[in-house]
C-alpha cells in the first residue's frame, strides 16, 4: 500500500500530538502536526510584528517556508520547535488560524505532504476539510479538566509555573474561539470515531487507534 491516511483531530490538552507521534513510530508512517505548523505562523507574525487582525498583513507567507519534519517545525530553515510553545504563540494562534488566506496556505502544504505518503496527521480540520478521504478518522475527546491537569503537567516538566484557573481558562478560551470560528471549525467529521481519552493512559489510546487501522483496514496484515 503506497498511500494511508490517518486522521486525529480533538480539542486542545486532548493528547493528539503525543498520540499521534507514537501512532505514527508504530506503524512506520510520517505524522504531521498541523497545530505546529499554525504557531510557526504566528510566531513569524509576533516576531514581523504584523497586525495580527489584519488579514492581508499575512503576504508574508508567500515567501515563507514552513516544514513539519521529524517531528520538528521549521521557519525558513530555523528549527523554532521549542518557541513555538509560547504564552504568546499559545494565546494569539486561535486568532491568526482564523483567517482564511492563512488556513488556504496551510492546507495546501499539508496536502502536498500527505500526497501519496502513509500519514499520521492531527490537528482540527483533518478529517473534515484536509484529508476528507481518509482511510482512518479519529477525534479524540477528553473532559476539560482532565485536559487542563494534562496541560499543568506539561507546564511542570518545562519549569513552568502556572495556577490551574489559568491553564483551565486558556484551554476553555481556545476551545470557544477554535470551535465556533466561520471558517473550518473544530468539529468531528461524520465518519470519524470518537475515542474519549479521560480515563484512558497514553498507551491505551495509541493501541486502540493502531487496533482500528488493523482490524478495519487490514494495514500490514
Ligand atoms: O495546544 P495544542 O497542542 O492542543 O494545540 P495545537 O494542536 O498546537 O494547535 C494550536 C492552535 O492551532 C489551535 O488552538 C488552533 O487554533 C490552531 N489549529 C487549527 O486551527 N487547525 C489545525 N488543523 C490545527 C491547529
Amino acid at each position: 500500500m503506497s498511500q494511508f491516511h490517518i486522521a486525529i483531530d480533538g480539542p486542545a490538552g486532548s493528547g493528539k500530538s503525543t498520540i499521534s507521534a507514537l501512532v505514527a513510530e508504530n506503524l512506520q508512517f510520517i505524522h504531521i502536526d498541523t497545530g505546529a505548523m499554525y504557531r510557526a505562523v504566528t510566531l513569524a507574525a509576533i516576531e514581523k510584528n504584523i497586525d495580527l487582525a489584519d488579514e492581508s498583513a499575512y503576504v508574508f507567507l508567500e515567501t515563507t517556508d514552513i516544514k513539519y519534519v521529524n517531528d520538528a517545525i521549521y521557519l525558513d530553515g530555523n528549527d523554532v520547535s521549542n518557541l513555538i510553545r509560547s504564552d504568546q504563540v499559545t494565546s494569539n494562534v486561535s486568532q491568526v488560524s482564523a483567517h482564511p488566506y492563512v488556513r488556504h496556505k496551510m492546507v495546501d502544504i499539508q496536502r502536498n505532504a500527505a500526497k501519496g505518503e502513509k500519514v499520521v496527521m492531527d490537528g482540527r480540520d483533518i478529517g473534515t476539510v484536509v484529508l476528507p478521504n481518509a482511510d482512518v478518522k479519529i477525534f479524540l475527546t477528553a473532559d476539560v479538566l482532565e485536559r487542563a491537569k494534562r496541560r499543568y503537567g506539561e507546564y511542570l516538566r518545562k519549569g513552568r509555573i502556572e495556577r490551574m484557573d489559568d491553564v483551565i481558562e486558556e484551554i476553555r478560551v481556545r476551545d470557544h474561539k477554535d470551535s465556533t470560528r466561520k471558517e473550518s471549525p473544530l468539529r468531528k467529521a461524520d465518519d470519524a470515531i470518537v475515542l474519549d481519552t479521560t480515563y484512558l493512559t497514553i498507551d491505551e489510546v495509541v493501541m486502540k487507534i493502531i487496533d482500528i487501522v488493523k482490524k478495519e483496514h487490514g494495514y500490514g496484515l
